[in-house]
This record gives C-alpha cells, structure tokens and sequence, in this order.
C-alpha cells in the first residue's frame, strides 16, 4: 500500500516492557488507548519502525526489547524487536516532561478544561529536552531506514501532544545530514479553539513546534479550524482556510481533517468467536469502558445512572451498569482524587439500591484484554460513551463492530469526537443529569426495528472507514501513497 517506509514516534510504545515476577524475565505488557489500537496494526502491516517509550528509565537495568510471546494475539504481536526504538530516559526528567508538562497541562487544556492545568516553565523545558532526546532516535531511524531501502523516502509520522516539539529538530539535522524526509503530525486529542491555546505561556514556540511537519492531522475539521485560527493570530501566518494551508517560514504546511478508526474486521472476528461472558440472566447490561479519566465523565454517568433508579424504579433488579475503568496516569493527583470520588460514588450508589440478590454497579478497576472487551461489547444492551470532552473515542467504534447478535444501543456524546459522525447513535448532553436518565430510559426500552435500523447504519460507516481507510488517507495527505509502478512520489 505505502511505499514511504514509516517511522512512526509516539511517546508510547505500542507496549511497555515489565519485569516477569515468577521468571525474572523482561515480557511485553500491552499499553490501553486509542493510539496504540488505531496505529499499532499499521506499523505492523507495513513494516515500520516505531520510536517510543519502553515503560522503564535509564536507572532501571539494561534490557533488550522481547520478542512477543507465542500466545500473544494482542495488535503489536507482529511487531518485531528489530522495529522497536526504545526511548530511555533519566527518571526524573521523563516525569517532568510526561506527568509535569504532558498530563497536568497539556492534557487539561486541550480538552478545554484549563482550571486543571498546571503551567511551570521547568515543565516546559523538560518537555523540549524529551522532544529532541526522541528526535535523535527518529534521525538514527532515519538512517536504518535508508540503509535498508536507500531509494525510498521514509515517512517520519510523529504522533499526538507529547511530541508537538520534536518535528523542527529532526527537519534541521536531516538538512544538515542530506537525508530526505516526509514529516506528518497527528493530534489524537482536541485542538482547542485560541482562547484556550492563549492560556499557555509559550504558545507561540508550540504552534511553531508542529508547523515543521509537511503536514498536519486532526481528527474533526473544527480542530484544524481552530489550529489554522491560532496560527493565525498567535504568529500572524498568512493562511488559506477554505484549501486548508498555512505559510510558515517560506513553507507550505497543509492541514487535514482525518477522523481515525478501528481495525473493523477484527473487532467482528473477536465477537464472533468470544465465549459468553456474563451468565445468561434478564439483566440488561448498560456497558462503560473508560481510561480513569476526568474527560471520560464518569461521575456524571454514575449520578445519571442513580437519577435513572430513582425515575424508572422498574429497572431496579433488571439491569445492571458494568464499568471498566483502566488505571491511568496514576501519579497524577487530579487523576488520584478521581479514584477516591468514583471509588465512594459507587459505593453510595450500591449501598442505596442493592437488594439480597442484585447490585446496581458492576466495576472493575483494571485493564482488560480487547478479546475478553469483544465479548462484553457483543453482549451489551447499551454502551455508554458519554466523555465531557474527547478527542475521538474507539470504544463507540468498537462496541458498534461487535454488535454481531441482538442490536444494542449507543448513547453517544456529542463533545466526543465520535459524536460528530456517529449520528444515529442516541446523543445526550452528559451534565444534563435529568435528561441522560431519560436517555438511559429511552435505550433500555427502544423497540428491536428502531435498534435495528440505527445500529445498522452506524455499522455500515465503520466498516466502510476503518483504520486502513483511514491510513490510506494519512499517505494521501502526507503524499506518501505509491503511484501504480509502486514508485513513492
Ligand atoms: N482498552 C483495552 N482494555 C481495556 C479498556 C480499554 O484494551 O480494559 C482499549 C479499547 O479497546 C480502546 C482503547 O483502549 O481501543 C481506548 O481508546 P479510546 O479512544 O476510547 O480512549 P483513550 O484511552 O484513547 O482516551
Ligand atoms: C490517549 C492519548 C494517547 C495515550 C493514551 C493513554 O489516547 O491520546 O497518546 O497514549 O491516552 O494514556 P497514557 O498516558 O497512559 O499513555
């Protein structure tokens, strides 16, 4: 399909390397988040590399990146060490670079949520160090790649807002060095309107950061609306909206929209072929599946689902609300007192409702393998993706593939990415407490054509575009696509 070899960086590797406690051994543990689902079965289908964290420091012994294991069936089991870069860091840099600057100011406020984020300028130079430390990775990918295929210009695809830095480094020393490049950036988050992006102290060296790349990609055209916007009027770029194009020191940076997507078929493959999970019982299940995330409106989707028992007390002992929620970032207090809260929530809801036989919540605290998610996903009367804010979101893309049996209902957000195409899915407001009860009502009781016809559609489009589709576009956008002699342009 590509004939631009890729390297694709990304703070993450698509796993994290882990200590084996009964061998001693170093293993692969596979990493959650959308990224690593949408990008990783790209890396493998086309033979990339991929520059990234491995889980450990520089303090932390020597290893060498593992093999998969035989019984691995995770996406990045194809992956092989030799298409691993790993990127080893001092401790306490890495901490101020990932939880410091990443997680505690970028994440808050590309989400729009700035009261959180938290804005220090040591954070901030770490976050430069780190960027060019991964740079000087990639430009040593660069060089493997040129050795292995010299005629083919490689593809540095530099991933979300851990990296938004990295591009002019590497663009400078592939100069220096007379190594040919393409650049592409991908944000898996929002891009947040310039009112929001003002708020950041150094913002004009951060838009200056990510116009190194050719070309730039985001999920939704508001987002590319609001980066142009901010190019714009932060650092006066002359730019042309309707044909999506900035000028930036004598260069032309192009601006996509690319909403990312799942590997459709094998979501179907999972569901067919899981075992039941839940015993059969007339429960209606009410599935969630959540990073253990502010943005992910947890607290809102409990409080809605008590509004839910009280309103409609004929549900009480026939359904249940089974929630995932992966631990995540858990160095990060705002990240430490949402555990506390939902933790105490849950029980206050159990407590209240739960009879001899039935409890309300079902919960657990954990990362689950997407094999066993399939299963749920299949057998879910209603998924429930409700984030305050979200780049995207794969679990509503996910939970529609699965749906192979009797169709169930996606209650959907619309400050969700996903929100924006999945629109036969029933849209609630999740801080609307009353109205998402009724939501909730609407889902558990709607007829079989009407979930029929909705889970139809919505499964039509995610076949149609799904991650290969939307890699075809990236290659397109970042003109990387073969011409039919094979030969890149
Ligand atoms: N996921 C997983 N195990 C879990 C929960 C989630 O593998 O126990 C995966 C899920 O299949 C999905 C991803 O994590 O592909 C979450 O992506 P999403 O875009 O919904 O949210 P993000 O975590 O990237 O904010
Ligand atoms: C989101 C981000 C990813 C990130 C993932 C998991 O999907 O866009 O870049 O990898 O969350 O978060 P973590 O901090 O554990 O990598």
């Amino acid at each position: 399909q590509s004939t631009s070899p890729m390297i694709v960086v990304a703070n993450r590797l698509p796993f994290v390397v882990a200590k084996d406690p009964k061998t001693g051994n170093y293993i692969r543990k596979q990493s959650a988040g959308g990224l690593v689902t949408a990008v990783a079965p790209v890396v493998v289908e086309t033979e990339g590399m991929w520059v990234g964290w491995s889980g450990l420091h520089i303090e932390d012994d020597t290893f060498a990146i593992p093999e998969s294991s035989p019984d691995d069936n995770s996406p990045t089991a194809g992956l092989k060490s030799e298409q691993v870069i790993p990127v080893n860091l001092p401790r306490k840099l890495f901490d101020d670079y990932y939880n410091g600057c990443c997680n505690a100011c970028f994440w808050p406020l590309f989400h729009s949520m700035p009261d959180r984020a938290i804005f220090e300028e040591d954070k901030w130079d770490a976050y430069r160090e780190v960027n060019e430390e991964f740079a000087k990775l990639v430009i040593q990918a660069v060089h493997k790649s040129y050795k292995k295929t010299p005629d083919r210009i490689p593809l540095v695809w530099i991933h979300d807002y851990h990296l938004m830095y990295a591009a002019n480094y590497i663009r400078d020393t592939c100069n220096d060095e007379g190594l040919e490049v393409k650049m592409a950036f991908f944000l898996h988050i929002p891009f947040p309107s310039w009112d929001i992006i003002r708020l950041f102290p150094w913002a004009d060296e951060l838009l200056q950061g990510i116009l190194g790349c050719d070309s730039v990609g985001f999920h939704l055209e508001d987002y590319c609306l609001n980066f142009i916007d901010c190019c714009h009027r932060k650092l006066g770029c002359r730019i042309d909206r309707q044909r999506m194009l900035i000028e930036h020191n004598k260069r032309t940076v192009s601006v996509h929209t690319l909403p990312i997507s799942i590997p459709y078929e094998r979501f179907v493959k999972m569901a067919e072929e899981a075992p039941v999970v839940m015993k059969a019982s007339p429960e209606q299940l009410l599935l969630a599946v959540d990073r253990l995330d502010y943005t992910k409106g947890l607290v809102h989707r409990f409080k809605a689902f008590e509004r839910l028992l009280e309103k409609y007390p004929e549900h009480v002992e026939k359904v249940n609300l089974f929630q995932v929620a992966v631990p995540s970032r858990t160095d990060v207090k705002e990240y430490q007192e949402l555990k506390e809260e939902i933790d105490k929530l849950i029980g206050q809801i159990n407590g209240r409702f739960s009879t001899p036989n039935w409890s309300p919540i079902r919960y657990i605290y954990g990362c689950i393998t997407q094999a066993q998610l399939a299963a749920f996903y299949r057998d879910a009367s209603v998924a429930l993706v409700t984030p305050l804010r979200d780049g995207m979101n794969l679990v509503a893309k996910e939970f529609v593939a699965c749906q192979t049996r009797e169709p169930g209902v996606l209650v959907l957000s619309p400050f969700a990415g996903a929100g924006v195409t999945m629109q036969e899915a029933l849209m609630v407001n999740p801080y609307e407490i009353n109205h998402f009860a009724d939501v909730m009502h609407r889902a558990l009781t709607m007829p079989k054509d009407e979930r029929e016809l909705r889970m139809k559609q919505l499964r039509r489009r995610e076949k149609e575009r799904d991650v290969n589709f939307w890699l075809r576009n990236v290659l397109k956008s970042a003109d990387c696509l073969g011409d039919e002699s094979g030969e890149s342009k």
